[in-house]
């Protein structure tokens, strides 16, 4: 008999099947064992009695715990009153690995000592579904660019230079040389684009962030899109699609996930175009109405974002921003060299900021200025400059945080669940 997976049961129906998992729970009533399987694609209950089983099979069911492997083998009975709908009737039952004083028990547990287990936390109930709806916004973020015709172009890991500010560089030693983990492929992207006319990386990004939040991670994942004659009003436009098409994607693709999760569904499904989009002072007239403490020209924190996106049900879009507050990248107004041809995306209920783009300043003269205003190092930016001498173009793009979209697609407080393995200022393990 061949291995048939628990998300494929129902072709089983009526018939035999053989599965290969662990224990998720049981319960026994003297002569019978209900068993609830799981094998990543489901779980399904697996009704063992004393004398439809050999002695062997038995007494391995009696013995088995919390997160034994084994092989069942069985009849499929289709049985409406079962979670997912079927049962197996089990013929024969062959332990793998026994599972001794499994350490995630049903009770709760502390945040500590879950993510210390994170190897096995992953296997439980909600943290099963996090990471699903992470592979699914994945697929969806992929598909989208794909279909639109863009080329996944992957940026380096090592770079010799920072690219959105240096107090959250990750140095290491590179042959006698220093070199950093990238904070961002997009200074990769723009040469990018000029050769392909829309590209975008998808990979891990470093921030040695000091910070202890639900919202920042050191190593998290960023997508970034670029795109050749892009001007800041496309970008929006593409970031917004964007979000449109992966909580399209999530409601129609993850609905057990969504449902494991408790989330409010009807706050997704109103994430519909067009977002508000509202001007850098707007916000700030806005926070000063409000009374938050917030002082203008300086960059929002949680709770102003917070305060901002309260009135919106969908992500609010928040452009031109002081430009002695962003990276030294981005343009600035023809008119006014202090504003800059920004936006970012604050998610709603409170997810924060999930995007973080702009137009890319095409000028030589005002880029080598501005490489020299920010303390950089002419130097490691030779090339990057060579985009400006050698046929400059107006482009722009953006970086979208995938554990921040993930974290709010499911309602999940913290960031650190949304990545299988998370890395932050006091971990490193597992
Ligand atoms: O706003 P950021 O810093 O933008 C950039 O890095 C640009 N170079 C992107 C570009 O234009 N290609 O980061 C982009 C997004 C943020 O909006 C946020 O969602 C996420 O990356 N992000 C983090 N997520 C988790 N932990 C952190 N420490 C993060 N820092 C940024
Ligand atoms: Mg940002």
């Amino acid at each position: 008999m061949t291995q048939t997976y628990i998300s494929d049961i129902a072709s089983k129906a009526g018939g035999e099947a053989e599965i290969k998992g662990w224990i998720a729970n049981f319960r026994s009533s003297g002569k019978l064992m209900f068993l609830q399987v799981r094998d990543g694609t489901g779980v399904i209950q697996c009704v063992t009695s004393k004398k439809e089983v050999s002695e062997k099979a038995w007494e391995d069911a009696r013995t088995l715990a919390l997160e034994s492997s084994l092989i069942i083998r069985g009849t499929v009975n289709k049985d409406d009153r079962a979670p997912g709908g079927y049962e197996i009737w089990v013929s024969d039952l062959e332990m793998v690995g026994a599972s001794v004083d499994y350490p995630i028990a049903k009770k709760e547990h502390g945040d500590a000592f879950l993510l210390d287990h994170r190897h096995l936390w992953m296997r439980s109930k909600k943290q099963h579904a996090i990471l699903r709806v992470r592979h699914h916004v994945i697929k969806a973020i992929r598909d989208f660019f794909d279909d639109k015709g863009f080329i996944n172009l992957d940026a380096p890991i090592f770079t010799p230079n920072a690219s959105e500010g240096t107090s959250t560089l990750f140095e290491t030693e590179y042959f006698g040389d220093k070199a950093y983990l990238s904070q961002s492929g997009q200074l990769y992207m723009e040469p990018g684009c000029a050769a392909f006319g829309k590209v975008y990386c998808f990979g891990p990004t470093f921030r040695a962030e000091k910070s202890k939040t639900r919202k920042h991670l050191t190593e998290f994942w960023m997508l970034e899109p670029e795109v050749a004659y892009m001007d800041l009003d496309g970008c929006m436009d593409l970031g917004e699609d964007l979000l449109c098409f992966i909580v399209e994607q999530a409601l129609k693709r993850c609905q057990p996930e969504l449902e494991t999760l408790e989330r409010d569904l009807s706050r997704l499904e109103c994430v519909k175009k067009p977002f508000p989009r509202i001007h850098y002072k707007e916000a700030c007239d806005i926070l000063v109405k409000k009374g938050t403490g917030f002082t203008p020209g300086d960059d929002f924190g949680a709770p102003d974002e917070e305060a901002l996106v309260e009135a919106y049900d969908r992500p609010l879009i928040i452009h031109r921003f002081p430009a002695d507050i962003k990276a030294f990248y981005m343009k600035c107004e023809d008119d006014d060299p202090e504003t800059s041809l920004s936006c970012d995306f604050i998610a709603p209920e409170g997810f924060g900021e999930i995007i973080g783009g702009s137009q890319r300043e095409d000028d030589l003269e005002i880029l080598e200025s501005k490489i020299k205003q920010h303390d950089l190092p002419r130097d490691a930016f030779e090339w990057y400059l060579d985009l400006r001498k050698y046929g400059t173009f107006p482009h722009s793009g953006f970086g979208l945080g995938l554990e921040r979209t993930v974290s709010w697609i499911c309602g999940n407080r913290h960031v650190r669940e949304a990545i299988p393995f998370p890395r932050m200022m006091h971990r490193l393990k597992p």
